[in-house]
Order: structure tokens, then sequence, then C-alpha cells
């Protein structure tokens, strides 16, 4: 199947803004809409588990221990749609000094990579179902973020479906206002044309430079995702991506 994707029109730009405001395209639809999303299920009490709209719920300790870490001087690395998490339980266990917060939607799968960290007994690491482009508005503070991680995103190919797609102008701008400068994007696809989108979408805003493959280096050594040893095993190729965020704009 075709990844069908053009350079914006003006309009079409604005469309993608409107949509944003109005919470289309978020996986599971808008949780500000939800009841009772503003607590936590009784199986996430005081366990390394947040959504970002419950944060100040009374009962339990999660948004405020959470919330001490991000204000941490760690490091902080966010990875967006961990799948089974075999990236990021290896890389927060590689970099114990890191902090490390990952955003998965399937709340089944956030669960299960949930009790496998604990069975580690990892205490720099945070797990949230959250759709990433609320959990990051809401949750991480401005200019927080040393590299964001976006491993294989959904392609989302039907044309009634781009609206979910992760990449877009205004999440592009929400990526530019957590990232801090000398931060960076890492984007794994095997979805070649979905690397061409992404890269014209970064390379186009004033905040962030051109893919830079030598920022490999910055990752370094690392597992791969269940995605991309499936690419590996089944010969197909992987395209990778590394954006840096300027200075200052
Ligand atoms: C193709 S899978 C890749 C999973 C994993 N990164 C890998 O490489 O094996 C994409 C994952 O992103 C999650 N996802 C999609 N959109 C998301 C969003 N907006 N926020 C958080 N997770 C998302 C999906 O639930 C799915 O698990």
């Amino acid at each position: 199947m075709d990844f069908d994707w053009e350079e914006l029109t003006p309009a079409q730009r604005a469309r993608h803004y409107a949509d944003w405001h109005a919470g289309k395209g978020l996986i599971g639809g808008d949780p500000r809409r939800r009841p009772n999303s503003e607590i936590l299920p009784s199986w996430a009490m005081d366990r390394r588990f947040v959504r970002a709209l419950a944060l100040d719920d009374p009962r339990v300790v999660n948004g405020e221990r959470f919330r001490k870490g991000i204000a941490s001087a760690r490091p902080l690395e966010i990875e967006i749609g961990f799948g089974r998490g075999d990236f990021l339980q290896d890389r927060s266990t590689r970099i114990p000094e890191r902090l490390f917060v990952g955003f998965e939607v399937r709340t089944k799968a956030v669960r299960l990579a949930l009790r496998r960290l604990e069975n580690q007994g990892l205490e720099n690491l945070w797990l949230s179902d959250d759709d990433a482009r609320v959990g990051l508005q809401l949750a991480i503070p401005e200019r927080r973020v040393d590299a964001v991680h976006v491993l294989f995103p959904d392609p989302w190919w039907k044309a009634q479906h781009k609206v979910r797609r992760l990449f877009s102008p205004p999440f592009v701008d929400l990526l530019a206002s957590k990232v801090q400068p000398g931060g960076y994007l890492h984007l794994k696809t095997d979805v070649e044309q979905y690397g061409e989108l992404v890269r014209h979408l970064l390379s186009g805003h004033p905040v962030f430079c051109d893919h830079n493959p030598e920022l490999a280096d910055r990752v370094g050594p690392y597992r791969p995702t269940h995605r991309e040893h499936w690419c590996l095993e089944n010969g197909m190729p992987v395209w990778s991506f590394y954006f840096s965020r300027r200075d200052e704009v």
C-alpha cells in the first residue's frame, strides 16, 4: 500500500491546526471528554504510572513523585509508542542516571510493561497510556526533554485515518516547545515515505536542523524494538533519522 503525503497548502495546514485544537485524531478520543479522567484506575495506584489529567489525583502519590522526578536535574528522554517496551527497558537500564517517560496508548501493553519493569526494580522510568500529544502537552514542562524517540510510528495508511498520524505541523510545534536546545528527535520507520514526511516537516520548522546521521552516536548501542527486530529478521529495510533542536531561535 502507498503511503500518501504531499506538501501542505496553507488551507491544509490550517485544517491540521483546527483538527488539533478540536482534539481530532487522538487515539481513543479526547480524554478531556472522558468521564473520570482526573482519577487513576485502582491497578495504577502508587506505581510508576501516570496520566496527565490525573496528576492531581489526591488518593495516590503517583503525580507527586512524577513531578518531583521531572523537576530534578536528570536529563529526560521520552519514547512515544513504546509497544512492548524493549527499547525503553534496555535504555533505562543502560543509562540509570537519566529519567525516562514512555507513552503508549494501548493500556494492556502498558500494564504488561509496567509489571516487567517493576520486576527489574527500575526507578528512573515512568509509563503512561496517554496519547503522547496530550501527555507531552500537559505533563512535560517546556524545554525539559533531551531526546524523543519515535520508533516505527503507525502509518495510518487510509485517507480517512490520516488525522491520527502522529506527525503533523502542530505536533512538530509541540516537540519544538518541549525539546531543549541541543536536544534531538530520533525516528525509525519501515515506511520510507513516512520518513520523508517527517523529514519534510522537521527540516521545514525553524527550530529543528535537517537530519544528521552523526547524531546516531548520541543514541549509542540499543536493543531493537519488536518491530525493528521483525524487520531485521525478515530482511526489510529500516530508515533512521535524527534531528537536533537549534540552540536558540
Ligand atoms: C507500529 S507500533 C510500534 C511499536 C514499537 N515502537 C515497536 O517498534 O515495536 C506503534 C505503536 O505506537 C502506539 N501509538 C500510536 N499512536 C500513539 C500516540 N499518539 N501516543 C502514544 N502511543 C501511540 C501504538 O499503540 C503502537 O503500539
